[in-house]
């Protein structure tokens, strides 16, 4: 059996509380490429299950940090509140509700659902733990783990097929608790405007919205009865250009769908350096298992991936040759030098000796224009002089 003592010596497993729709779980190994390597604030807008802000929180890397985490699902805000500050009380619901699940099963899933959460489902301030532990127990048992409202605002996932789900995990629970306790954090129900209206420069913001859809049918989008449209993508893309503009680090998931590549394809996206990536996922959310196969996703980011060093050595080594060529033809009056090849870059990674000198690239993307007050701040500078892009 799972005492209390054993949450508190067992290290933080960084596995979130709930299945989601749309969790990033699987798809953390590709993400962590794009974390920052150094940032101030985490802000995570639709933090649904939060697989990447547990997966930070187990390494530390929000230690000491704020972290803002923000959902427009009333229930889901709802619910973590309860186990923050009531744990020992919503775990003994789902006590209670595990036991009675394991006499009756689905029968006492739709009653559950019907005749005790939904009439009983109001704002995230009216959270109660026996609602929390409700939606934890729907979420185990409930088809996929989906958390689906109707037009009318109600619950309405059917019970899964579970031979024998694990209800409670009692140090699993505690675990959860205390990271969204963490000094720091704040959990807010709300609309992702708010939050990346406040990001400044060198907040982490990890974007996950409901995906635009590859298709008319191929996309989940209803965890809130609103749903998310694509004039939601378009503010959240004038949202982030901006945020990217005051100098936050940005990493948005989407599906490929060709709205979302144009809306971050713009001119206003690329002067913000936000580039779109493609990355390999595999596709949960469909009732027909033959459309679970692997998919590719995008990641939006102007995050400065360290693999790209390797990928631009050889830009740089042809931009020192030509500035060591440039110095050269500098001696002889009539020479000009020439420009240094440029290439988008970090300037504050990449500051570094190399050959000798100190070495920044442009910050400039391919395709955008510079724009005046940044020529001389980025250069290639050699011991023997230095040479402004
Ligand atoms: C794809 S899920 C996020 C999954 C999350 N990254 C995870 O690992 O579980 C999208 C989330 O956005 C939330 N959401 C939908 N519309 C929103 C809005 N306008 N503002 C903030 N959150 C919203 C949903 O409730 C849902 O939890």
């Amino acid at each position: 059996m799972t005492t209390v003592q054993s949450y508190v010596t067992a290290p933080m497993s960084g596995r979130p509380l709930l299945k989601w729709a749309g969790g990033k779980r699987q798809l953390l190994p590709a993400l962590r490429g794009f974390y920052p390597v150094a940032f101030n604030r985490y802000i995570e807008p639709f933090f649904g299950s939060g697989a990447v802000f547990f997966d930070l929180h187990a390494v530390g890397r929000l230690d000491g940090k704020r972290a803002w985490l923000v959902d427009d699902n009333a229930d889901l805000i709802g619910c973590y509140r309860m186990l923050i500050s009531r744990t020992d009380e919503v775990i003994a619901e789902l006590r209670q509700l595990a036991a009675a699940h394991g006499a009756r099963g689905s029968d006492f899933y739709y009653e559950v659902r019907d005749t005790r959460f939904n009439p009983m489902r109001g704002s995230s301030c009216a959270y109660t733990p026996e609602l929390a532990a409700m939606l934890i127990y729907l979420n185990r048992t409930g088809f996929n783990g989906l958390f689906r409202l109707n037009k009318a605002g109600k619950f309405n996932v059917p019970a899964g097929r579970y031979a024998n789900p694990r209800i409670v995990d009692e140090v699993h629970l505690h675990h959860v608790a205390t990271a969204l306790r963490t000094r720091g954090v704040t959990l807010v129900h709300g609309s992702f405007d708010g939050a990346l209206a406040e990001a400044g420069k060198g907040d982490f913001i990890y974007c996950d919205p409901p995906y635009a859809p590859l298709s008319r049918t191929a996309c989940f989008a209803n965890y809130t009865a609103k749903g998310f449209t694509i004039h939601d993508q378009t503010r959240l893309q004038h949202a982030l250009v901006a945020a990217a503009g005051r100098g936050a680090h940005v990493v948005l998931s989407n599906s490929s769908a060709a709205e979302i590549e144009r809306l971050y394809s713009t001119s206003d996206a690329r002067r913000a350096r936000l580039r779109i990536e493609r990355v390999n996922a595999r596709r949960a959310i469909n009732s027909r298992a033959a459309s679970r196969g692997p998919v590719t996703e995008f990641v939006i980011t102007n995050v400065f991936r360290p693999k790209m060093l390797k990928a631009y050595a050889p830009a740089i080594q042809t931009s020192l040759r030509q500035v060591g060529q440039a110095n050269a033809r500098r001696r002889s009056p009539r020479a000009r030098p020439p420009s240094v090849a440029v290439q988008w870059w970090d300037p504050g990674r990449l500051a570094g000796r190399q050959n000798g000198g100190l070495v920044f690239l442009d910050l400039c993307p391919p395709g955008a224009r510079r724009k005046g007050r940044e020529r001389g701040r980025f250069g290639i500078h050699s011991r023997r002089g230095s040479l402004a892009c």
